[in-house]
């Protein structure tokens, strides 16, 4: 165990978290939403430069709230990937800077793996443990029979199902992040809109949500060139429906195929009401251990990114300082840099 500054900065959020013995002493996060909603999504340079103008400041601030000096760490950790390319080169310098300075070891981080083990400041992994990954930037099913033993059984041929969420949402006229509007419009709405289940009829496991969106956008413009007025909750209810039903159906064709004695939720989309309430369900039904991250943990923070820290600290996971950032990190790669 030791004491560990974590720097994340992936995508729209800044964030610094200092652990120490397993204990978490700050947590900071400047997010950026504000500014991105005004484009309906995230701008990628405008996300770096912001982080280039936030990123000292969440740094001393999570310093100052941990109570420690740089000189009192044992390490640095850092998002390497997957993400905005030029958003985690923030982050990487910024770690990099502390490593070389303070001379301590710069440890990289997967940032998936953090959405995973974020889980762990509220329950115990028990293995197999099944990871059901939904964020802006990925949807996977991963499989752990260890810790740090991530094998990929399902993901995503095209577009992540929070980007599909943000999309639809931008074309009903709700706001960025859409998620969390079209959540709250889909429990007032009816199933009334017919959107076909992808990759249906396929024998596969894996998940697709390009032709959804595109299914969605393209009914929305022909209602309205019809002159037709869509109905905005109705349609968040049977775009939501779709989506998350298939996350729910891959991940109860996993449970019965694979031993699982637990399955996760993580990443941004984990917050999402319907789908952990229906989660909930299928997986009593299977009496298998479900365990839902509290709201904090859903979205991205340096927290989870010291969760994940802290083992490789253990394990001696280094990167020298020449390494760079990958934004199309695998997670059963997290050890190759
Ligand atoms: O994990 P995250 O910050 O993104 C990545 O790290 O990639 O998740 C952000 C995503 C956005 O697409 C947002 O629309 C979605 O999470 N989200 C939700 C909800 N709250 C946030 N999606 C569905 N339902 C929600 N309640």
């Amino acid at each position: 165990m030791a004491r560990i500054l974590a720097i994340e900065s992936s995508c729209d959020e800044t964030a610094a978290s200092v652990i120490s013995d397993g204990q978490l002493l700050s947590n900071i996060v400047s997010t950026q939403i504000d500014v991105h909603r005004k484009y309906g999504g995230v701008m990628p340079e405008i996300a770096s430069r912001l982080h280039a103008e936030n990123i000292s400041i969440v740094i001393k601030e999570a310093m100052e709230t941990a109570k420690l000096s740089f000189e009192d760490l044992d390490a640095v950790a850092v998002t390497r990937g997957p993400g905005l390319i030029g958003a985690l080169h923030v982050g990487l310098q910024a770690a990099k800077t502390i490593a070389m300075l303070y001379k301590i070891p710069l440890i990289p981080v997967h940032h998936l793996a953090g959405h995973i083990y974020a889980n762990e400041y509220v329950s115990t992994f028990k293995f197999p443990m099944l990871a059901v990954v939904v964020s802006g930037g990925n949807t996977e099913l991963v499989l752990m029979k260890d810790h740090l033993d991530f094998e990929i059984l399902a993901k995503t041929r095209d577009d992540a199902i929070g980007e599909c969420y943000d999309k639809v949402a931008r074309v009903l006229g709700l706001p960025y992040p859409g998620g969390i509007p079209i959540d709250k419009l889909a429990k007032v709405g009816k199933h009334s809109y017919d959107l076909p289940i992808p990759l249906r009829g396929e024998k596969t496991l894996d998940l697709s949500y390009s032709g959804l969106k595109t299914n969605v956008i393209n009914l929305v413009h022909n209602l309205e060139q019809k002159g037709e007025k869509v109905n905005v909750e109705d349609m968040c209810k049977s775009f939501q429906d779709v989506a998350v039903g298939l996350v729910i159906d891959r991940t109860i064709k996993v449970v019965k195929e694979h031993k699982v004695n637990q399955v996760i939720l993580a990443g941004g989309v984990s917050a999402n009401s319907y789908l952990r309430e229906q989660m909930t369900v299928e997986m009593n039904k299977l009496g298998v251990e479900i365990n839902i991250p509290p709201m904090w943990c859903c979205t991205d923070n340096a927290a989870m990114i010291a969760k994940v820290a802290e083992r490789l600290y253990d394990l001696k996971v280094f990167a020298p300082l020449d390494i760079s950032v990958d934004p199309n990190w695998e997670i059963d790669e997290w050890n190759k840099f």
